[in-house]
């Protein structure tokens, strides 16, 4: 493994023309990079390429989003709307739906969704439906990198087939090809810019070439010996948090029957200055790659007859998370000799974690769903999120109500599915009739709630 120290360029100077061209053209920053799929990857890369000088043309099937670019208006809030505004007065950025826009460009690079099938498999037909459209464009000494979340051998073994299929071209000779995940994780301080960037090439002249690319725009690259090993690492990053959350998960069960708090036991956990890092409960899996990506690495696992008993052990705690918040609650009302059909719930936070508007695979719909089933009337109220979008497997219908202390205290119960900083918490605190907490986020006012709060 070599740092950001490394001369950025050591390998590829050694080999002469394309290579050399691509190497001069980072360096003076008249580079020409490509970013297919403008979405939460996509774009804070699109963002940072631009910043670093490079001309940038971003492509995405999705034309509203194209337009929305053109426009300067912002379709990812996290984000924020200085990087649009940026953007459309940039004139070294353009976006398109036209694949032939692409055709210049000494780089691209693919950011588009790798999502599971029907029956938990992964599901390529993006990337590989982005491999034919470069394949009708790609050209000798062009630079391909693939950042989508994937299992170990789609760069090399997918990708790259379907790439170079018919054009003559050869990879690591004509055209050079890396991997290189992004860590991104939107809501938190750290983004594209400064996590430092794992990228592999099929071989080292490719990986040297990417790994310029990225220095020029983020503030660490780590070059690996391979694309799989870029591969690999993104799934133990993401594994590594799936069984971690499925750990404090299953705690939370048994400090609960034993009427312990869990929060508090974290906290004093976390004073270990070695061998622990602190991870939170809470009311299920959310978003596109905590939920998803471990099932990448057991579908290949099952490939070569290996088996992945901790992320399916993972997988089964943190999915029957919801069901466990939902019984908690209904308990909670029954305690206090409300039933749960005709009762009504104020759920707070769509979102599936605080301070973004990510609702995908977000916990909160399959508690809305199963608080449903059991005839429990159910709103919500998320700052981030004014209607509910219709998701993979839910469309519940409902807009974020306002929230008034009237309104508050007219519901039996308010349960915290998603601890969104801008949410009035005093308010729910004096209004509520009963809380019922998967966040720890009414920690505060746990005092004045008394009998009132409920974790769960
Ligand atoms: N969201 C995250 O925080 C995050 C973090 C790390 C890695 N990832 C990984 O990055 C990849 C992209 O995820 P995302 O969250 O940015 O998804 P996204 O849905 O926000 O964006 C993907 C974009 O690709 C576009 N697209 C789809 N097919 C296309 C095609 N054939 N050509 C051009 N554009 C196309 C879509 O319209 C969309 O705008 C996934 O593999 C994901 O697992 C995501």
């Amino acid at each position: 493994m070599t740092s950001s120290a490394t001369p950025p360029l050591a390998a590829a100077a050694a080999v002469a023309g394309p290579v050399r061209d691509f190497a001069d053209a980072v360096e003076s920053r008249t580079l020409h990079v490509g970013v297919v799929g403008l979405g939460y990857v996509g774009l804070p890369l699109v963002g940072a390429l631009e910043a670093a000088g490079f001309t940038v043309t971003g492509f995405d099937v999705d034309t509203t989003k194209v337009a929305a670019l053109e426009r300067g208006e912002n379709y990812l809030e996290h984000l924020g709307d200085e990087l649009f505004a940026t953007l459309a007065a940039s004139d070294r950025f353009a976006a398109t739906s036209d694949a032939g826009d692409l055709a210049p460009c000494d780089a691209i690079v693919i950011c588009v969704p790798t999502p599971l099938g029907a029956h938990h498999e992964p599901d390529l037909s993006y990337v590989l439906g982005t491999a034919r459209t470069l394949n009708g464009v790609l050209r000798p000494g062009q630079l391909v990198v693939l950042e989508s979340t994937t299992y170990p051998g789609t760069t090399r073994d997918e990708l790259t087939p379907v790439l170079v299929e018919g054009t003559g071209l050869v990879p690591g000779r004509d055209v050079f090809v890396a991997y290189s995940p992004e860590r991104e994780d939107p809501g938190r301080d750290a983004d594209t810019r400064t996590i430092p960037k794992l990228v592999g090439g099929l071989d080292p002249v490719s990986g040297a070439l990417a790994a310029a690319m990225y220095r020029a725009a983020v503030a660490s690259v780590v070059e690996v010996e391979s694309a799989e090993i870029a591969e690999a690492a993104k799934l133990l990053e993401n594994v590594f948090r799936a069984v971690n959350i499925a750990l404090v998960n299953e705690m939370k069960l048994v400090l609960d029957a034993l009427g312990i708090d869990v929060w508090k036991v974290v906290e004093a956990a976390a004073t270990k200055p070695f061998g622990f890092m602190p991870f939170y409960p809470g009311p299920g899996l959310g978003g596109h790659c905590i939920p998803i990506d471990p099932f990448y690495l057991t579908w290949k696992a099952r490939e070569v007859g290996q088996p992945t008993q901790f992320i399916e052990l993972a997988g089964l705690v943190n999915t029957a998370m919801p069901r466990y918040v939902v019984d908690r609650l209904i308990r909670a009302l029954n305690d206090r000799g409300r039933a749960a059909r005709g009762s009504r719930v104020l759920l707070i936070g769509l979102a599936y974690k605080a301070g973004v508007s990510d609702t995908r695979e977000s916990p909160s719909f399959e508690l809305i769903e199963l608080l449903r089933e059991r005839g429990v009337e159910v709103d919500y109220h998320d700052p981030h999120v004014p209607i509910a979008p219709r998701v993979r497997r839910h469309d519940v219908g409902l807009a974020s109500v306002e929230l008034t202390a009237d309104l508050v205290a007219s519901y039996d119960a308010v349960l915290i599915a998603t601890a969104h900083p801008d949410v009035d918490y005093e308010l729910l605190a004096s209004a509520s009739r009963l809380i019922v907490d998967t966040r720890n986020a009414m920690a505060a006012h746990a005092a004045a709630l008394g009998e009132r709060l409920v974790k769960a």
